[in-house]
């Protein structure tokens, strides 16, 4: 179901042992350098997606990028989920495992509307550990999200299957 996205494959870079040794990280910055890199990535996120969106959400820092980016393309507003701590109004927060550890995400209190159809992005899902708790934080938020999109998949993580497993129909350009 995947479209050829070799165009958008070759601008994104591996680094081997970052952020430590053994890990090959799929570096976006240079896809995000390139204007012709970006312009078919937010394209390519436009097409698939499923059905109508009231609102775009990304998380920080790099979902926001392509959230907001995405936003525009469908005419939407762009939701942050931030790094618990950074918002300035009220918030709601939801807790999600680490490696070693927690980590905690928030958006404000009344940053959706009850029943908005919200759709999730960001840059990369690896073990879905993010993305998971977002969706459960907006859900408590009472938005309805079905459908998440992501640029990058390490898909041997398992966290696009575990989101699907949420009920999410989860896009992605490049695995
Ligand atoms: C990365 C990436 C996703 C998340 C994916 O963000 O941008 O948000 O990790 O990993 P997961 O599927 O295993 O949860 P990071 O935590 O590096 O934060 P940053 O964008 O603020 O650097
Ligand atoms: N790149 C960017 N973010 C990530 C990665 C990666 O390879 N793995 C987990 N988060």
């Amino acid at each position: 179901t995947r479209p050829d996205n070799a165009e958008i494959r070759r601008r994104i870079r591996t680094i081997p042992d970052f952020p430590k040794p053994g890990i090959m990280f799929r570096d976006i910055t240079t896809l995000l350098l390139d204007a012709e890199g970006l312009r078919l990535t937010i394209q390519g996120m436009a097409a698939q997606v499923d059905g109508p969106v009231d609102l775009v959400a990304g998380i920080e820092a790099r979902g926001f990028l392509f959230g907001a980016a995405l936003a525009m393309e469908l005419g939407t507003g762009v939701l942050l989920i931030r790094k618990d701590g950074k918002l300035p109004g009220a918030t709601i927060a939801e807790d999600y495992a680490l490696e070693y550890g927690t980590d905690r995400i928030a958006i404000h209190a009344d940053a959706c509307a009850p029943g908005a159809r919200v759709l999730l992005v960001d840059d990369l899902i690896a073990t879905g550990g993010t993305a998971r708790a977002a969706v459960r934080l907006l859900r408590k938020a009472g938005a309805v999200v079905t459908q998440a999109a992501f640029v990058v998949d390490l898909p041997e993580l398992g966290g696009a299957d575990a989101l699907r497993g949420d009920g999410i129909h989860v896009s992605t350009l490049v695995a």
